[in-house]
């Protein structure tokens, strides 16, 4: 595959002479596609990313009103971006006409990444499009990538978290659709061994985990940790909590009025899939149809073996032993 068509924050052609000399001292690694990984502060990025990252990190000034919608990769992003700007979007009085605008673009493209997008070449990016208060960005970066950064900011962030077998399962997917390659099991299993041993894309997932989990104890108000599961269970009792953490609860008139239904509808996989912009358009290379696939919780069963499974769990186990957070 010719590497322009790779969404660019894979590759390894933004970074500048001393990102280079900083990544000729970190461990490093190819993955199961040829792309070089290196981590940096305990977190595995490919070459690009890590220069967005170090961009943001440098250059970033938070507002106080900032809100980052942060997660591990397919762990139900697209989701939490669309719900936020439902939610928020309220004020302006278009959760359901036809102006809003999650009628209109991918979720991704109204609430960008701050190290794949915002910060991908430069620290000190022009920000004019987010005029609007409170900015909406978003991040895959584990939180304490952010913490100096954010450092006495008072800005929200809401971190969206799903059980390790479906993210593995949709990555595999995932990844075979913008790599335009069969979705083989050798792919999957090399996946597996990565994920399991965390050196994976963001990875590892259980430290990625722990740092928002944590977070939220340190810091409930100003860090949600929230879970795909739960918001697929539960959805009402779900985005109440997510309103009431971003400081706009439903008003009892807004409840009545079927506001809360009229958001999950407008979000649902079913109605952002059907919308002719997220069946055709693209961000980053990546064809906006394949950040929506089934969203079922259990879908991995069928397809990860029994020895998977077994290693998954023991993972988790071990893991998360004694942080009080499980699956
Ligand atoms: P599956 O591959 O299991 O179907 P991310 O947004 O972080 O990339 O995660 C992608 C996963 O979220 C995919 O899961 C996708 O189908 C699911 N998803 C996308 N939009 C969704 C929505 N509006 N509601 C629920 N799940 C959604």
């Amino acid at each position: 595959m010719d590497p322009k068509e790779l969404p660019p924050n894979v590759r390894d052609d933004k970074i500048s002479e001393e990102t280079k000399k900083l990544i000729s001292s970190l461990p490093s690694h190819t993955d199961s596609q040829g792309q070089k990984l290196c981590k940096y502060q305990g977190c595995w990025y490919y070459y690009n990313t890590l220069q967005g990252v170090l961009n943001f990190q440098s250059g970033f000034q938070p507002q106080d009103t900032d809100i980052i919608l942060a997660s591990y990769p397919k762990s139900g992003t697209t989701w939490l971006k669309a719900l936020t700007v439902a939610l928020l979007g309220r004020s302006k009085n278009h959760s359901s006409s036809n102006d809003h605008p999650l009628l209109y673009d991918n979720p991704h493209g109204i609430v960008p990444f701050l190290e794949i997008d915002v910060y991908h070449e430069s620290s000190s990016p022009n920000l004019d499009n987010f005029s609007a208060t409170p900015r909406l960005f978003s991040t895959h970066m584990p939180l304490h990538a952010m913490q100096e950064t954010l450092k006495q900011s008072p800005c929200k962030i809401v971190y969206v978290c799903r059980n390790l077998k479906d993210t593995l399962f949709s990555t595999w997917l995932f990844a075979c659709a913008i790599f335009k390659i069969e979705p083989t099991r050798s792919i999957l299993d090399s996946m597996f061994k990565s994920l399991c041993n965390g050196t994976i894309f963001y990875g590892p997932f259980w430290d990625h985990l722990l740092s928002y989990w944590r977070g939220s104890f340190k810091d409930p108000k100003h860090v949600l940790f929230m879970r795909y599961e739960e918001m697929k269970a539960e959805p009402h009792e779900q985005i109440k909590r997510h309103a009431d953490f971003l400081g706009c609860p439903f008003t009892k008139q807004e409840e009545e009025s079927g506001v809360v239904d009229k958001i999950l509808d407008l979000c649902s996989l079913r109605n952002l899939s059907s919308l002719e912009v997220n069946k055709t358009g693209k961000v980053n290379n990546v064809d906006h149809k394949n950040f929506f696939r089934k969203g079922e919780v259990g879908d991995s069963k069928n397809y990860l073996t029994t020895e998977m499974e077994n290693k998954i769990d023991m993972i988790i186990q071990e893991k998360l032993q004694s942080s009080g957070l499980n699956f």
